[in-house]
């Protein structure tokens, strides 16, 4: 039996695996640069964050439809309960499909689809993140969020991602503020190939109550001690840093000397189709290269449901 767990630092469009990407290729008409799924397997040799970005990005096209977002988050709660999560707090980027002219409703009602049965069929309670690309415009953020208005009925909070070194947080201090008017919750991405600078600068002008990665905290004292005074959680992403080369190897990732300096660690997948697993192989991959114990991995598993933006009597968000 796999440890009960919530992953909250998931980008669905990084669910998408070769085989679902080919499938909704045929049936929307997409032609893929790749000749099978083997092929564009072999494309998942990643040098840094934005050389996986531009695959990740260019392989949305074959998604279209509510059918496609639907098929997306059924196939990944499968592979997540099937991994011990109970609960999954859903990173979407609006703007990647947009761009494209998937209008947001078709990606939030798709997703919507599957969340909404996802804890009756899977025992898995769901909730959707809204990210800004933080390589686009501060006012293209506004716009999206001015977009999303209508289907905030099914957003508990917004995110950070895309390419960050060069996109410090203050960009988004605005569209941060007018989330917060509306009652969201706010995280991140933050000291993933970016200084620990951008850490300190989400926390005091986005004001985000979590931060996603925060790998590279630990090279600022002073910040470590502050995220362990307030209690921040981050949300690493082990098999993921060793892929984007954040670090090289992963008996060299910081896990273990960011909980020893009694920062609230979780463990997550961030894109499992592209970095070699999900989030029950992270837990298990950094357990063994790092000579975790049974009962750290038990830390792990708790700190995911206490830094869960979790509502209601049993603790869970309907979904
Ligand atoms: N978008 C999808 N995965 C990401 C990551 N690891 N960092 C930043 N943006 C992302
Ligand atoms: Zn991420």
């Amino acid at each position: 039996m796999p440890l009960p767990k919530a992953e909250l630092h998931l980008h669905i469009e990084g669910t998408l695996e070769p085989e679902l990407a080919f499938e909704l290729a045929a049936r929307n008409g997409v032609r893929l640069p790749y000749a099978d799924t083997e092929e564009l397997r072999k494309a998942y040799l990643f040098d840094d964050l934005q050389s996986f970005l531009d695959l990740y990005y260019s392989l949305m096209a074959v998604l279209r439809t509510e059918d496609d977002f639907e098929a997306l988050a059924e196939a990944y709660l499968v592979r997540a309960a099937a991994q011990g999560v109970r609960h999954a707090e859903i990173f979407f980027d609006p703007q990647a499909h947009t761009a494209r002219g998937v209008p947001i409703g078709t990606v939030v009602e798709g997703l919507g689809r599957a969340l909404d049965r996802s804890r009756e069929r899977h025992g898995v309670s769901t909730a959707l993140i809204l990210c800004f690309l933080r390589d686009q415009s501060a006012e293209s953020a506004l716009e999206t969020l001015d977009a999303a208005r209508p289907h905030l009925d099914r957003i508990v909070g917004i995110g950070l991602d895309s390419a960050e070194v060069g996109h410090p947080p203050a960009k988004f201090r605005e569209v941060y503020a007018v989330a917060d008017s509306l009652g969201l919750r706010k995280v991140a991405h933050a000291g993933e190939e970016g200084p620990p600078s951008y850490i300190t600068e989400a926390l005091d002008v986005l004001g985000v109550e979590r931060v996603d990665h925060g790998l590279r905290a630990l090279e600022d004292p002073a910040l470590v001690a502050r995220l362990v005074r307030d209690r921040i959680p981050l949300t690493l992403c082990p098999l993921s840093n060793v892929r984007l080369r954040a670090v090289s190897e992963l008996s060299a990732h910081p896990l273990r000397r960011m909980m020893d300096a009694g920062l609230l660690c979780t463990v997550n997948s961030d894109d499992p189709a592209y970095f070699g697993g999900y989030v029950g192989d992270n837990f298990d991959a950094v357990g063994e290269a790092l000579g975790l114990s049974v009962e750290d991995l038990r830390v792990l598993a708790r700190n995911s449901f206490l830094a869960a933006f979790l509502e209601g009597e049993e603790g869970v968000r309907e979904g």
